[in-house]
């Protein structure tokens, strides 16, 4: 069970402090996840190397996380690289995000301990070189007793290879018990998605403008609310995640049901007359 974090509002910068004076703490969202784009673009605008985008977004990565700690987000969960990005970047490119994974865990694992963050991964982790598995084995370790915002990382992460590695392994203990398919409920298809322990992100947020989901947490994100910003991730900061929080705060959440000011409901549905067009 994952306990609530503490609030460290007066950490807050003071900008930050008008926009969250402007929500309402009762629904803030619980799970907050983020896809990250515009690190290239960023680079490019300033004419410098693409890897010096990555390095500016992994700053932007700790600063985020800090001001959802802060908030008392519970859990964080960052698109960092994609299955796609592993098979389609240049080695070259690839080889600099694991160098920099390594780095931001070991320059950054104090100040996750001094924000009581824990840290955590989803994707096809076992395929990443052995010496990051390690240094990602070793942060988790050490954050693995802090009680505030659960920072995860997607790694080498696919939304449809987590439904393929989650209907193997169901597939599997479908075996192992003699359960027939009929019996197999959405919460079964839960329990074995790299996921099962936090819920489903209320808000998904995408930086640099682009409409998609690029295969995003795709089970998980049925109804979540999307926030799409023109900036550029390496300039988003802790007050843009507020901004967006507060965004979502403004929206009506239905579920597919019916919400307020959505007209009245006929009693009687069989006196209503069906207009022909
Ligand atoms: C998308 O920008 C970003 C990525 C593919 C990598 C995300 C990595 C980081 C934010 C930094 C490292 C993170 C950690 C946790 C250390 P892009 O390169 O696709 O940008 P573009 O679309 O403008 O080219």
């Amino acid at each position: 069970m994952h306990l609530t974090a503490m609030l460290r509002i007066n950490e807050l910068t003071s900008e930050e402090r008008a926009v969250y004076a402007t929500l309402k703490p009762e629904r803030l969202p619980q799970h907050v996840a983020i896809i990250m784009d515009g690190n290239g673009r960023w680079a490019g605008h300033r004419s410098l190397k693409r890897f010096l985008g990555h390095q500016q977004g992994a700053k932007s990565v700790q600063l985020v996380t800090e001001t959802a700690s802060r908030i008392g987000l519970p859990w964080l969960t960052l698109y960092a690289f994609s299955l796609e990005n592993n098979l389609r970047r240049p080695k070259a490119e690839v080889s600099f995000l694991m160098r920099l994974l390594k780095s931001y865990l070991e320059s950054n694992v104090q100040r996750m301990m001094d924000n009581n963050v824990r840290i955590r991964y989803i994707g096809r982790i076992h395929e990443l070189p052995t010496e990051v598995q390690d240094k990602m084995h070793w942060a988790e370790g050490i954050t693995a007793g802090n009680t505030g915002t659960t920072l995860t990382l997607a790694l080498n992460y696919g939304g449809r290879s987590e439904m393929v590695d989650a209907f193997r392994s169901l597939a599997n203990e479908m075996q192992q018990k003699h359960i027939s398919p009929e019996r197999i409920s959405e919460e079964d298809i839960h329990r074995h998605l790299y996921t099962a322990h936090m819920p489903d992100p209320d808000l998904l947020i995408r930086t640099s403008g682009e409409m998609r989901i690029s295969n995003y947490l795709l089970w998980q994100i049925a109804y979540t609310e999307i926030f799409v910003t023109e900036r550029l991730w390496p300039d988003f900061r802790g007050i843009h995640l507020l901004e967006a929080i507060a965004d979502f705060q403004r929206r009506e959440r239905r579920y597919g049901g019916i919400g307020e000011n959505c007209g009245e409901v006929e009693e009687d549905p069989e006196r209503m007359k069906i207009a022909a067009s």
